[in-house]
C-alpha cells in the first residue's frame, strides 16, 4: 500500500495542476487498403459488388439501431422528460440538412457558471454508430439517477455536460464513414503541421459547426466515440515528419492520466494485448492529419480523447446494453474527473493503481 502513495500523489498533482490552472482535445482506425481495387478496372466492378454487399450487411446490422429521426425524437423526449436538468440546441446542419442536436445536461442548463464544461461527440464516422446509442443511454442514466446516485448528482451539479450524439447523421444514413460529400470528418480540421483543410470554402458544414461551437463554449475536456478497436487514444495524432512514433504533447501526463482513467474504468479495455494499459498516443499507433482531437487541444485548449469503444464497428443491436455496461463507469469517471471534489474524495476508491502506467517508460 505504501508504495502506491508516491505515484498516487504524483499523478494526482500533475493532473490537478494541468486542469485547474486553466480555471476555466483522431479518431478513426486504419481504413482497409483498397488501392489494389482501384488500380484495376476489371476489379472495379468487383469493388462495387463488394460495396453493395457491404451496404446490405450494414442494413441488416442497422436493425435495432435508432435511425436519425429516432435519435432526434429520443433527444427531444429526453429534454422534455428531464427539462429540469437539460436543454436542447443545434450547432448547425449536416450537408443534407439534418440538425446537429446537442443536449446540455446541468442543474443550470444554458447558464454561465464557474464550472467545467465537457463534451461527448458520437458518430463522427457514419459507420460507427455505437457511440450515439451509448450517449443517449448516458443522458438518460444521469437523469434517472440525479439526487440518487452520488456520481450522477456530482456531474449534474458541478459540470456542464454537452452531448452531440451524432456529428455525421448523413454518413449514418448512407452507412459509410464519410459524410454526404464522402469526406472523412476526422481529417477535415486544420492541421498543425501541414497546410491542409485551410480553405474555408471547402470545409464541411459538420466540421464548421464543431469549430464555431468551440468558439462559443470553453470546454475543459471532451471525448469523441469511435469503433473498430478498443483503446483510449490521446494527442498528438500527427507527427511533424509523418513518422509513426510516440509524439508527446505538452500535457502528455494529463492525457495519459485521462486515457488511463477511461481504460481502467472500462470492463476490459486495459487488458488489451495490442495497447499497453488500453491506451495509446495517436501518432504511436498511426499518424492522423486534420483530426479533431489535436485541433481541440491546440485551438480550444480542450483536452480531447478519441475513444475506440468496440472492436466491431457495427455490432448487433442486442449487444448495445452490454457495451453500455462496459463503458458506463468510464464515461462517468472521465466527466467527473473535471471536478475537484471528485478528484480529492473519490479518487482512490475508483482507480487504485491507476497512475502506475504513468511511471512506466514509454514504448
Ligand atoms: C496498399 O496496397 C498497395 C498495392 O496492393 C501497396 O503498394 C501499398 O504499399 C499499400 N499501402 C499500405 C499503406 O499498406
Ligand atoms: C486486373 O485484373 C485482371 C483479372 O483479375 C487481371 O487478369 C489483370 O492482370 C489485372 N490487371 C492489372 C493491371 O493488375
Ligand atoms: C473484452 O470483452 C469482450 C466481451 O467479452 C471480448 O469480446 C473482448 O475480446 C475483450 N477484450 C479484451 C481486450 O479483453
Ligand atoms: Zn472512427
Amino acid at each position: 500500500m505504501k508504495k502506491l502513495i508516491f505515484p498516487f500523489i504524483l499523478c494526482f498533482s500533475l493532473y490537478l495542476s494541468s486542469f485547474f490552472r486553466l480555471t476555466i482535445a483522431r479518431g478513426g482506425e486504419p481504413s482497409p487498403n483498397r488501392s489494389g481495387f482501384v488500380e484495376n478496372s476489371s476489379v472495379g466492378s468487383l469493388r462495387q459488388l463488394l460495396e453493395e454487399d457491404h451496404f446490405r450487411k450494414l442494413e441488416k446490422l442497422a436493425r435495432g439501431y435508432m435511425s436519425n429521426s429516432e435519435v432526434e425524437k429520443a433527444i427531444k423526449a429526453f429534454v422534455d422528460r428531464c427539462s429540469h436538468i437539460s436543454r436542447i440546441y443545434s450547432i448547425g446542419k449536416s450537408v443534407l440538412g439534418f440538425p446537429l442536436w446537442v443536449m446540455e445536461i446541468s442543474d443550470k442548463p444554458g447558464e454561465e457558471e464557474a464550472e467545467p464544461a465537457f463534451k461527448f461527440i458520437g458518430n463522427v464516422h457514419g459507420d460507427e454508430p455505437v457511440g450515439r446509442e451509448l450517449l443517449l443511454l448516458l443522458a438518460n442514466w444521469l437523469c434517472n439517477n440525479y439526487m440518487k446516485d452520488p456520481l450522477a448528482t456530482l456531474i449534474i451539479d458541478k459540470v456542464h455536460l454537452h452531448i452531440l450524439p451524432s456529428m455525421n447523421p448523413d454518413g449514418f444514413s448512407l452507412r459509410r464513414r464519410g459524410n454526404a460529400n464522402n469526406i472523412d470528418l476526422n481529417r477535415d480540421f486544420p492541421d498543425q503541421f501541414f497546410p491542409m483543410n485551410d480553405d474555408l470554402g471547402t470545409r464541411q458544414p459538420e466540421t464548421k459547426a464543431i469549430i464555431s461551437w468551440l468558439r462559443e463554449i470553453r470546454f475543459t475536456a471532451s471525448a469523441s466515440l469511435h469503433g473498430g478497436a478498443l483503446v483510449a487514444n490521446y494527442p498528438w495524432d500527427g507527427t511533424e515528419n509523418k513518422q509513426k512514433n510516440y509524439y508527446a504533447c505538452p500535457d502528455d501526463e494529463t492525457f495519459r492520466f485521462m486515457a488511463s482513467l477511461y481504460s481502467r474504468s472500462h470492463y476490459n479495455m486495459s487488458l488489451s494485448k495490442e495497447f499497453r494499459g488500453g491506451i495509446t498516443n495517436g501518432a504511436f499507433w498511426y499518424p492522423v492529419y486534420g483530426g479533431m482531437q489535436d485541433w481541440n487541444y491546440i485551438h480550444g485548449s480542450c483536452f480531447e480523447l478519441t475513444l475506440e469503444i468496440s472492436d466491431n464497428k457495427w455490432p448487433a443491436a442486442n449487444e448495445l446494453p452490454t457495451l453500455w455496461e462496459f463503458n458506463k463507469m468510464s464515461m462517468l469517471n472521465l466527466v467527473a474527473s473535471l471536478v475537484k471534489e471528485y478528484m480529492e474524495g473519490y479518487f482512490h476508491q475508483i482507480v487504485e493503481g491507476l497512475c502506475l502506467p504513468l511511471l512506466q517508460s514509454r514504448e
